[in-house]
């Protein structure tokens, strides 16, 4: 088994890793752009072009951001061989930044230096991307303040070297690579995209390892990781929706956004089966049917955010059917079977907008079905919109409950199950 440098996983050293970084050095200075400037005009039509302008405008801000809020990680850093291989991946991101600042101002033409091309661009990045950007300043920051702080570094790694690199960067990168290798086109951008490739494989395989070595130091560190992972990775699912839902962004340099999503969470994945947590420890990913393919299940999170229930929390959902089934299946994933059993009886969901739906226990599993039960031991009355927030947390089942928005039917040995039956890390109160 290889990692992400290339290296068998056992032998991998952050000295090895040091050393990879010495001899893969590169400059983003002299990467000449004369030809990148001709296929800019030339290759691209107008549509093309703003594509690729939302595409590298989220690698510019966020090769800024990461550069800049890599600091309070070293500093908190527990020995120097950490220290010294995060010392040089700041200079990468550092010098990750020169290079799409360049390529943005001399080709883009975009802004006249760093800082008002970074303004620039910053009517393209979307909700997804601002929320984990943000997450990412606001936990960097509280880093800095308290660098003995194990939980929080641990927070600040799994953000930043699993979510931000191992999942967004690389399949983000992935697939430009492909387009511009396969056309033959931005020579310049091509030699510079695939030296930063290179350099965020380094950096993954050292964030893995890190990260798996401060899970394993504590129960602490390890709930952190996961809480974290609970709440970013819905705000990463809409990372990469593009501007009006408008799938030409990215189809029109030969991927669609299920290719990209599938990638991501394949990534995902692996990433964290290397530092020792489950795909089932993750709220999000529990409610998945992994007995399915990941390009099929890209496409289920897809009809999520087509409903407006991921991705974009500025939205109100208007869950369709196949939405809702999709909900109603994860949930059967992620409910405590033991706690559904001892209900004696269905839960129904009566929808004030939408066809019932309800959940029972058939041989040992639990099943959800569209329509009506007979003698439902729990009934809830809520709005499809409504229900779909809580599904995915984004909606406190409590605040729900005491603003009458959502209402539970049945006898108190059933209502005072319901904090357990249910994936919710604050459980819906019960005397509403
Ligand atoms: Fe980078
Ligand atoms: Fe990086």
């Amino acid at each position: 088994m290889l990692d992400e440098v290339g290296e068998p996983k056992e032998v991998i050293s952050y000295e090895r890793l040091y050393r990879l970084w010495e001899t893969g050095n590169w400059s983003a200075t002299v990467i000449d752009f004369s030809q990148d400037a001709r296929d800019w005009s030339e290759a691209f039509d107008e549509r093309q072009r703003e594509a690729l302008l939302w595409n590298y405008a989220l690698f510019l801000v966020g090769e800024e951001a990461v550069a800049r809020t890599l600091t309070p990680v070293l500093d908190a850093a527990p020995g120097h061989p950490q220290s010294i291989f995060l010392t040089t991946q700041i200079v990468d991101e550092a010098r990750h930044h020169v290079f799409f600042d360049r390529f943005m101002r001399e080709v883009a033409g975009l802004g006249r230096d760093t800082a008002s091309t970074l303004g620039a661009v910053d009517g393209y990045l979307t909700w997804g991307f601002r929320q984990v950007f943000g997450e990412l300043d606001r936990l960097s920051e509280a880093l800095r303040k308290k660098p003995k702080d194990r939980a929080l570094l641990t927070q600040v790694v799994a953000l930043y070297h699993v979510v931000i690199e191992g999942m967004l960067a690389i399949a983000g990168q992935h697939f430009i690579q492909r387009y511009l290798k396969e056309r033959g086109l931005l020579p310049g951008f091509r030699v510079g995209i695939d030296n930063v490739s290179r350099d965020e494989s380094r950096h993954v395989a050292f964030g893995i390892k890190f990260l798996g070595e401060l899970v394993r130091s504590s129960a602490e560190c390890r709930c952190a990781a996961i809480e974290l992972w609970d709440r970013i990775i819905p705000w990463s699912t809409g990372v990469f929706i593009p501007p009006n839902m408008d799938r030409y962004y990215t189809e029109a340099f030969g991927f669609t956004l299920e290719e990209i999503y599938a990638f991501g969470l394949r990534s995902l994945e692996m990433k964290l089966a290397r530092v020792g947590i489950a795909p089932e420890e993750v709220s999000l990913l529990r409610k998945e049917d992994r007995t399915q393919s990941y390009e099929e299940r890209a496409r289920r999170i897809w009809v999520l955010i087509g409903s407006g229930i991921l991705g974009d929390d500025r939205r109100e959902p208007e869950p369709t059917d196949e939405a809702l089934e999709i909900l109603f299946q994860g949930m059967t994933y992620s409910m405590d079977l033991e706690v559904a059993r001892s209900l004696g009886g269905p839960i129904q969901w009566d929808f004030t907008d939408a066809e019932p739906w309800h959940i029972v226990v058939v041989d040992g599993h639990t099943q959800a079905k569209p329509g009506r039960v007979g003698d439902p031991a729990l009934t809830f009355e809520v709005a499809s919109g409504e229900w779909s927030k809580i599904a995915v947390n984004r909606s406190d089942p409590r605040v729900a409950l005491l603003t009458r928005k959502l209402k539970v039917r049945g006898p108190w040995s059933a209502k005072s199950k319901l904090p357990k039956l249910f994936d919710q890390k604050s459980p819906p109160s019960v005397t509403a």
